[in-house]
């Protein structure tokens, strides 16, 4: 049996372990990872699946950044992972889901993944038409995916993708 429960300081070594498995240690030189570097994740939103022993098979974590000002305040949703063994089994999904349902109810409207639409378009990710979300790269701007919490809210936001501060 799979249990989902908010990551605690004492999970944190293992999801970086899994995340090294699932990404290789290399990710942390990806433009997501300089938005989060030494601005605390959201851990009311950030979360691990359990196996039965206990081991960490899935995580996910939110940062907080802004879109051009401090006002357009954004979720960063991500790293997402599932170790390959519990891959394809809904895990991801579920993860995702609630995440994203526990975002809503703590009022965040708008939300930027980076991520292959292909998967993410069934949660209500899309693609940016005309590239108002400037995301540092390098980053392909295919994977750029936005995600409207409350209805709109993407509307009239553009700029650059900046770190909390
Ligand atoms: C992407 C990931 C989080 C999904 O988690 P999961 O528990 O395996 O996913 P689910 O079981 O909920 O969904 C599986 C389905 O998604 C599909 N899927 C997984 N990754 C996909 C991708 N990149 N593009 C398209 N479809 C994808 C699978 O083919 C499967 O399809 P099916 O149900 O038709 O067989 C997980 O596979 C993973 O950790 N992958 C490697 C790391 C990664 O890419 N993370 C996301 C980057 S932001």
């Amino acid at each position: 049996m799979i249990r989902f429960k908010h990551e605690t300081e004492n999970d944190k070594q293992k999801v970086e372990d899994l995340l090294d498995l699932v990404f290789s240690p290399s990710r942390k030189n990806l433009s997501s990872y300089l938005l989060r570097k030494n601005v605390p994740k959201i851990s009311t939103l950030s979360f691990v699946a359990k196996n039965n022993k206990g081991s960490i098979v899935g995580i996910i974590r939110n940062w907080p950044i802004f879109i051009e000002s401090r006002k357009n305040i954004s979720l960063l949703i991500g790293p997402i992972a599932v170790h390959p063994t519990f891959q394809g089994e809904g895990l991801g999904t579920y993860l995702i889901n609630y995440s994203i349902k526990e975002s809503k109810k703590y009022g965040w409207e708008r939300a930027i993944l980076i991520g292959d639409i292909q998967y993410y378009k069934s949660f209500g990710f899309f693609q940016q038409k005309n590239n108002k979300i400037d995301f540092p790269s390098p980053t392909d701007p295919q994977r750029i995916l936005l995600l409207e919490i409350k209805s709109n809210s993407f509307e009239g936001i553009k700029g650059k993708v900046k770190k909390f501060y």
